[in-house]
């Protein structure tokens, strides 16, 4: 049966954690996968998520089903987290929310969502993406276009060639859009290039598939949100919102994300959450309880939610200094060419180090970064960072 199945090769970044992990030199750094790590380079447990998971310790509920689109509690503070608390399609009933396994769940729940009431199921996504935003999309059986987004000369935004790109895709095409902190490239749009986009998407009648997996990694949660909320103002009919708390909680391994869909009305909404929850139940049912009910516990009470966003803001405060410091580091060990890292957001910079550089890093230096040259900058603390910027000016030079 399985004769002909040919390797498939590794994924681009959860293959690089494994090579990472078999990895036996000392001092070995991982900036692959996007993953936050402190100071001390340990994944944090957010002291707002150990409460809540202290109460629960001490309960000890018994764990019967979540029901089909998970848990309430979660699915109403998500939608407040994403769309904002006073927002009036949340007042309106217009937006249908499931819990599901991670962002990367919920992107393939409203992929395979599309490819039932889309006709022509096409979609476009930034160039470059995420790498598994094409996997996902295409296993789901759409066609992956791409629109222009990375200006390899600039290293910042190709805004005329997004602009012309989107302005050709054919009524009805989905579009796949990251909210912020742009996974590959550390590029972003500003509040009035957003605008443009909100507005071409309407007059084409594209379909927005607005991605947002670092939601507060950039500025701040409602900031942060603001593609979501100018499309939300914008009168267009129907988008969906993909969202992950992996890294804003420091929940990796929980798989806590969440699939939002805009209809136009409430009677819509509750036809499209029903057609959701059929999609949930024939991939894997309904999602697990633990992560859902720890940020539940965080986003529903005022307590804990202050401490959480307080905990986020450190996060991202302390990416914003690793930038800083690279980019100072670097000059000095006469690599000033690097300077746009500061201008990045969120996690993730293309460094536009070259696959063969990236080579070297690994094979000679044992730091790990992805193919592309994308490197994640909130692996980099006070005592991996001059390992890292030596190697890099010595494989830039
Ligand atoms: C990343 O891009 O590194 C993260 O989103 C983790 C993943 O699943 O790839």
């Amino acid at each position: 049966h399985f004769a002909a199945v040919e390797m498939v090769p590794g994924d681009p970044i959860l293959g690089l954690s494994e090579a990472y992990v078999a990895d036996t030199r000392p001092g070995k750094v991982n900036l692959g996968v996007g993953i936050y790590y402190d100071e001390q380079g340990r994944i944090p447990l957010l002291r707002a998520v150990r409460e809540v998971e202290q109460a629960l310790a001490l309960e000890a509920k018994p764990r019967g089903y979540l029901p089909i689109d998970g848990l309430a509690t979660y699915n109403v503070a998500t939608q407040k987290l994403v769309f904002g608390e006073d927002s009036p399609l949340l007042a309106a009933g217009r937006v249908a929310t499931a819990q599901t396994i991670g962002g990367s769940g919920a992107l393939r729940i409203g992929a395979d969502l599309l490819k039932q009431v889309l006709p022509i199921a096409k979609i476009a996504i930034s160039n470059p993406s995420w790498e598994n935003h094409r996997v996902v999309f295409g296993s789901a059986g759409f066609e992956v276009l791409t629109y222009a987004y990375y200006d390899a000369a600039t290293h910042g935004l190709d805004f005329p060639g997004m602009l012309a790109d989107l302005g050709k895709l054919e009524p009805g095409t989905v579009v796949l859009l990251h909210a912020c902190c742009h996974n590959p490239t550390g590029v972003d749009l500003n509040a009035e290039q957003w605008q443009q986009v909100v507005e071409l998407v309407k007059e084409r009648k594209l379909l927005p598939f607005i991605d947002m997996a670092y939601q507060g990694f950039d500025v701040g949660i409602d900031a942060d949100a603001t593609a979501v909320r100018l499309f939300a103002a914008s009168g267009i009919e129907a988008f969906i919102v993909a969202n992950s708390y992996s890294k804003s909680f420091s929940l990796y391994g929980e798989r806590v994300g969440a699939l939002s869909v805009v209809g136009k009305d409430r009677d819509e909404a509750a036809r499209v959450l029903s057609l959701v929850k059929r999609t949930i139940r024939s991939n894997y049912s309904s999602p697990s309880t633990h992560g859902g009910a720890l940020v539940s516990g965080v986003l529903n009470s005022t307590e804990l939610k202050a401490m959480w966003e307080q905990e986020l803001a450190e996060m991202r405060e302390r990416i914003h200094a690793m930038r800083a410091g690279m980019v100072e580091k670097l000059a000095a060990a006469g690599a000033p060419q690097f300077a746009f890292i500061q201008e990045q957001a969120g996690m993730f910079s293309y460094s536009g180090l070259t696959k063969a550089q990236v080579d070297r890093l690994r094979e000679e230096y044992a730091i790990y970064a992805v193919g592309t040259g994308r490197i994640c900058v909130a692996a980099l603390n006070r005592a991996n960072l001059d390992t890292v910027v030596n190697a890099v000016a010595a494989v830039s030079r």
